[in-house]
């Protein structure tokens, strides 16, 4: 058995840990919004206006925030008036990055916004620079928010809509340094410039404007994109997000991988941490007031393409392996969140760490949709300092803690996540309040799968062998803390009351 100590600064807080730091993302690729949430108003699917029911509840479930969408890739290939009125007669176009297939703009705008309102998240556009236009892009937020009685506001109540949408989430473009045009840190800063200009604020939406960050931790990409902004017009340029990418696999399989493969893979998960304090650092030198929110709107597992699956859409499985790697960067973005405003997680439905998978009428939940379960009483919460003392675990790239975790208060109620990431080995971990104290250990919740099984996951025969169980954990507690032995291979949540 191994041992690890976290200390827990009640009266050290870092920062309101913002809802949308459990944010999704929803492409037009595979099945993630054709088939996986949009099955059509006929379907003998049950669903309201077109989106399936059982996914609704899924999702609102786990208090999804805020949906990105429609890409991705597929962003700066979408023309937005393509996805508005009857939808018999939407163009059908190709979707050129993700296997040629027809995009028959069923789901549009208005689809699109009605799911989130379903759903009961805040939409997240992700607007078209590498092949659009500045008045397409200028016109879909006029299109979107404009109370008054303009052309495209007439418009959008013809199709539906009087009161305006008020969206105030657009990203200006996406990987704007690969699928998204393939441009220079320079040329995009001058691109963004021309693009923001012209995106105002209509009625009363306040927008929250989204520039390309980097792919991965690419410092130099950053440095350039902030240089050209502030040596040309820094000051008049609007940018309240920089958003990053940042994802994370193996060269093994989804479900089949070795002890050293799970490790390798948590490692690699972990790697988001330092991308969160460089990124945040070099920012600092252009933004020292640190007015622009990071925000990592793509991230998460990326495996082999699955067996019998279009290698272009992007499917795979989601193992406790996913789910630690959902637990271990949920964490990493808690204890960051004076840093960190936004993250999505790629993506919601069928494609790449979903936490939702779909066949026909079954509908299965992943172990990451049961972390996003676990973890959803963090949101809005006062992230706390988490000290820990632990165990680390030798990879061939780095040193992985063997336990970490993060903690957030609301009112009287500590939230307490933690993940020992020891494929074998349990840890016995004391853990010590420091400016308060323990009154009461309300609930231990944790993912359950059966016993040293860490490639266990759901499939639509058999989708409980991963869940979210109590579990009796907690070996002995006082008033300044607790000792709870945490089994390998874990993600566990404590309620405490202080
Ligand atoms: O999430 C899949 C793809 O990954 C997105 O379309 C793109 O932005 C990223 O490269």
């Amino acid at each position: 058995m191994s041992k690890a100590h976290l200390d827990v600064v009640l009266t050290d807080t870092i920062g309101t840990i913002n809802p949308n730091i459990y944010g999704h993302f929803m492409e037009h690729l595979g099945a993630c919004v054709y088939e996986g949430a949009w099955v059509g108003e006929d379907s003998p699917i049950p669903n309201t206006r077109g989106f399936r029911n059982d996914v609704i509840a899924a999702l609102k479930q786990i208090k999804a925030p805020v949906l990105r969408w429609p890409g991705g890739c597929f962003a700066d290939d979408y023309h937005w008036q393509d996805g508005i009125g009857p939808r018999e007669s939407r163009p059908r176009r190709i979707n050129i990055h993700w296997g040629g297939v027809v995009e028959t703009n069923e789901v549009g705008t208005h689809e699109f916004l009605d799911f989130c309102n379903l759903v009961g998240a805040k939409p997240y556009f992700a607007g078209n620079l590498g092949s659009g236009t500045v008045r397409e892009m200028r016109d879909w937020v006029e299109y979107c928010n404009y109370p008054g009685d303009s052309t495209l506001a007439l418009q959008r109540a013809e199709n539906g809509s009087k009161e305006p949408f008020g969206v105030e989430f657009w990203g200006v473009g996406n990987e704007n340094w690969g699928c998204g045009g393939n441009f220079s840190p320079e040329d995009y800063g001058t691109e963004y410039r021309r693009y923001s200009t012209y995106l105002r604020n209509l009625g009363d939406t306040k927008l929250f404007l989204v520039a390309c960050g980097p792919a991965q931790n690419d410092l130099d990409w950053t440095r350039r994109f902030f240089t050209k902004l502030r040596k040309d017009y820094w000051q008049g340029t609007d940018i309240h997000g920089y958003a990053a990418h940042y994802y994370c696999g193996t060269a093994g399989s989804a479900t089949e991988y070795t002890v050293d493969e799970w490790y390798e893979l948590l490692y690699s998960a972990s790697g988001v941490e330092p991308l969160i304090v460089q990124q945040w650092a070099l920012m600092a030198g252009f933004d020292p007031a640190h007015k622009i929110g990071l925000i990592v709107d793509e991230w998460g597992t990326w495996h082999k393409p699955a067996p019998g699956h279009n290698p272009a859409f992007l499917w795979q499985q989601n193992t406790v392996r996913d789910g630690l790697v959902a637990a271990l960067s949920l964490d990493i973005f808690n204890r960051h969140s004076d840093k960190v405003v936004m993250a999505n997680i790629a993506q919601t439905i069928n494609v790449l760490q979903a936490m939702i998978l779909t066949e026909g009428e079954k509908m299965v939940l992943t172990p990451t949709f049961h972390v996003y379960d676990l973890y959803s009483d963090h949101q809005g919460g006062e992230s706390v300092r988490t000290l820990f003392v632990t165990p680390e675990i030798e990879t061939p790239k780095g040193k992985l803690p063997q336990v970490s975790g993060s903690a957030s208060i609301k009112g009287s109620t500590l939230t307490l996540t933690l993940v020992n990431t020891n494929a074998t080995e349990v840890a016995e971990t004391s853990v010590r309040l420091l400016g308060g104290v323990l009154k009461q250990v309300v609930s231990t919740t944790g993912l359950s799968f059966p016993d040293g099984d860490i490639q266990a996951h759901n499939t639509f025969d058999n989708p409980e062998v991963v869940t979210v169980a109590s579990q009796d954990l907690v070996a002995s507690s006082d008033q300044f803390g607790l000792v709870i032995t945490l089994p390998a291979a874990s993600v566990t949540k404590l309620t405490l009351e202080i």
